[in-house]
């Protein structure tokens, strides 16, 4: 079993879609007929080497931009030629967390205003300092960090403001593209293993996009891949890893795993009994 409600429609889908930059006489590729569906609850990686239209399948599943071709769906209905009105419901449960926080975070806002800022833009009420309060310890940062700005901030805690922003407006589903790529090897693993928590603890689903095997094996249950635009492969991780039946996914498998053995297993969260113990905690 791939999903946990067969009845429901996937979260996110995606059929057949294309998408085409460049100009008429010299058009760029960036994807080609690419299906796939996110199920609620599942942490579904794509993986593909740089230029492979990782991006671009982002930006299209959040409506940033529109296919030529094949539809988006979200919750079972298209997203494709919808007014801004009509997508607030998607603009509100799908979150993206990029690669860059700077690109994120407004350098001339206080870390508390720029994870309120969503909440004030949906109009999402009630005591906003309690709760960017609740989001900033959730992502782990220190108290007090609400009144600093992105600057007087590491890397690795932009980056956690930046998931806090994300998680503000209580999404259903996170998109991470690329989220740890620019962090230390050191800073990854633990940035990795706190969006692998925050996604079990709050029961989201997620997209997460990366160019490298070993991240995606650690946080994924299903893996697509790649390639000049195209799904070479697909299939629950573990499965990939130990038998790809594509040659592109075995060079990807080979290529250096970059967490090494640094990577820690996500330790059993503090605040549950167990594995569905409670079922999943509100997003504060
Ligand atoms: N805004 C754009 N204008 C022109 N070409 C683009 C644009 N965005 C992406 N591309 C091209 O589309 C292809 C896929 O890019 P992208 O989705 O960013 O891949 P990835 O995220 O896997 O690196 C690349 O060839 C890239 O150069
Ligand atoms: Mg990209």
């Amino acid at each position: 079993m791939t999903h946990l409600s067969p009845a429901e429609p996937p979260l996110l889908e995606v059929l057949s879609a294309s998408k085409r930059y460049g100009s008429r006489s010299h058009p760029v590729r960036a994807l080609s007929g690419v299906s796939l569906q996110l199920w609620r609850g599942e942490r579904l990686g794509v993986v593909g080497e740089s230029g492979s239209g990782k991006s671009t399948l982002a930006r299209l599943l959040v409506a940033l931009e529109m296919p030529e071709a094949g539809d988006i769906r979200f919750k079972g209905k298209s997203i494709v030629g919808r007014s801004r009105r009509e997508l607030e419901e998607l603009h509100r449960s799908v979150q993206m967390v990029f690669q860059d926080p700077f690109g994120t975070l407004d350098p001339r806002l206080r870390v508390a205003e720029s994870v309120a800022e969503p909440l004030r833009a949906l109009k999402i009420g009630g005591d906003l300092g309690r709760r960017v309060e609740e989001l900033l310890e959730a992502v782990g940062m220190p108290a007090g960090s609400g009144r600093r700005y992105p600057h007087q901030l590491s890397g690795g805690q932009r980056q956690r403001v930046a998931i806090a922003r994300a998680l503000a407006p209580s999404p259903e589903v996170l998109i991470a593209d690329e989220a740890v790529s620019a962090l230390d090897v050191a800073v990854r693993a633990q940035v990795l293993n706190l969006i692998a928590s925050l996604v079990e603890r709050f029961g989201l689903s997620m997209l997460f996009i990366s160019h490298d095997m070993a991240v995606i094996r650690h946080v994924c249950t299903r893996v697509l891949v790649l390639f000049r635009g195209e799904v070479v492969e697909e299939g629950p991780t573990e499965q990939v890893f130990r038998q790809p039946s594509h040659p592109y996914t075995a060079a990807l498998i080979s290529s250096v795993p970059t967490l090494g053995g640094r990577i820690q297993e996500p330790k059993a969260p503090d605040w549950e009994g167990g594995p569905g113990a409670t079922g999943a905690d509100q997003i504060p």
